[in-house]
């Protein structure tokens, strides 16, 4: 892949945001012996080896909440070959059990591919055993892991994390155009590629999201929900840093990628609000002179790098309304609106431009009781592991060819029969 070398830069504390990368080429072709990742200062070529380095060591999760099974199988198709896929589903159960249906693709997709994936469900009574057994009984609600796309990642990220890869990614399963992801998951591993960091996150924006306007295709630049949120995100940035700056462009990024040294250390928000408080996070306990308990010395020292990414393939994915939109709107504003280090000033912006949106009482369209986790290091792997495979009934290791472990614990039964499915499954 070949795409800008990042060179614009805005710095808060040992964080750096850099200014958007454009791809010019998807395909840059393998290294001729150039082991120079830049050419000049402006391009930087990722050979198509270095891509495969880095996804050895990369997992893909996907989140899927009654997905269309078509949507999913193409996303499948489309992760480079290299990445374990895993697959955290919150899908309905009953009447129809549509987890069932999913994991037959990821086994057959597996099978047919010689892949590894790693499969659970998000309301699995086992799954939030095992983070109560691992003394992180943070992310459980009514004995289960809550709902909510925030909690699906961060399942995700301590699967990934049990099976020792060093980077994680994310892709909707919602996504019209296969080869987009491929795309996304290319970019991830380029610029981890590139990164200096043990700590670095890469964040995607589109360079079009089509849309049916008056029965033709509109391609518009940005979502309603992003514009909103880059916004007040780079208003919080500047009041931070004393600049006014447009650096951030991808505050509500669901397709982003972060190494797990930086994943173990975030905290991470419920929901939607996921994206936009992963920057929050970084301005709070690292960007300001405030006493945050965490500044661990080896991040200060090392630095935080986060990439963005404008990639060439459209974003086509399920319309799911305009409500659900607003929903999303307000849940990033919200974050920004309870962070500490929110100035007044920002919020009153906040609350004029929801009155200007024509939002009554702004206080309570903001009051969303966003829940806030604390980073996921603290887990307790092996007793976590033990768990997952002893009551998770849901919780499969798909490999193929061979049926290794993907996850390094003590033996335990398989729960994963070829022919029956997940154990406990009856479907
Ligand atoms: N495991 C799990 N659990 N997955 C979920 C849940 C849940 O509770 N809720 C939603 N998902 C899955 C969806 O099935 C989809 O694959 C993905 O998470 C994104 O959800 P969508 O409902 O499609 O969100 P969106 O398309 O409106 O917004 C996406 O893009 C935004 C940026 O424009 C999301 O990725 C947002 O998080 C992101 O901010
Ligand atoms: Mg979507």
């Amino acid at each position: 892949m070949r795409l800008t070398f990042p060179y614009q830069t805005e710095r808060l504390g040992p964080v750096k945001v850099y200014g958007v990368q454009h791809v010019f080429e998807l395909d840059s072709g393998p290294s001729l012996g150039d082991t120079s990742l830049s050419w000049g200062t402006t391009v930087a070529h990722i050979p198509y080896n270095t891509l495969v380095r880095v996804q050895r060591q990369m997992a893909i999760v996907v989140p899927c909440r009654d997905e269309r099974l078509k949507l999913l199988e193409g996303v499948l198709a489309a992760v480079p070959h290299e990445c374990l896929v895993i697959l955290v589903s919150n899908s309905q159960r009953e009447p129809v059990d549509r987890y069932a249906m999913e994991v037959e693709s990821v086994e057959r997709f597996c099978r047919f591919n010689h892949r590894s994936a790693l499969v659970v469900h998000q309301r699995d009574p086992g799954l939030a055993d095992a983070f109560a057994a691992a003394g992180y009984p943070h992310i459980l609600s009514d004995g289960r892991v809550a709902d909510g796309k925030g909690e699906g990642m961060m399942v995700g990220i301590a699967l990934a994390s049990l099976a020792g890869r060093e980077y994680v990614g994310f892709v909707d399963a919602d996504n019209y155009v296969p080869g987009s992801v491929t795309e996304y998951v290319n970019a991830y591993a380029a610029d981890f590629a590139l990164a200096r960091t043990p700590y670095s996150m890469v964040r995607i924006c589109w360079q079009s999201k089509p849309k049916v306007v008056d029965g033709s295709l509109f391609f518009s630049r940005w979502g309603r929900v992003s514009e909103t949120t880059n916004r007040f995100l780079n208003l919080m940035l500047a009041e931070l840093t004393g600049f006014g700056t447009e650096a951030i462009r991808t505050g509500n990024a669901g397709e982003h990628a972060m190494s797990l040294p930086l994943a173990l250390r975030l905290r991470f928000a419920s929901g939607y609000a996921v994206e936009p408080f992963e920057l929050i996070d970084l301005f709070e306990r690292f960007g300001t002179a405030q006493d945050h308990p965490m500044p661990e010395a080896d991040v200060m020292r090392r630095g935080i790098e986060i990439y963005q990414v404008e990639t060439r393939n459209p974003h086509f994915h399920e319309d799911k309304g305009d409500a659900h939109i607003e929903d999303m709107r307000l849940a990033a504003l919200a974050t920004i609106f309870d962070s500490e280090v929110c100035p007044p000033r920002l919020r009153d912006e906040i609350r004029e431009f929801l009155k200007r949106e024509g939002v009554d009482d702004p206080d309570a369209a903001l009051t969303r009781g966003t829940a806030v986790y604390p980073p996921l290091e603290t887990v307790d792997w092996e007793s976590f592991a033990r768990l997952l495979r002893d009551r998770a009934v849901t919780f499969a290791e798909v490999a193929y060819p061979d049926d290794n472990r993907i996850i390094d614990t003590p033996p335990l039964p398989l729960t994963w029969n070829r022919r029956t499915g997940p154990a406990g499954d009856s479907a």
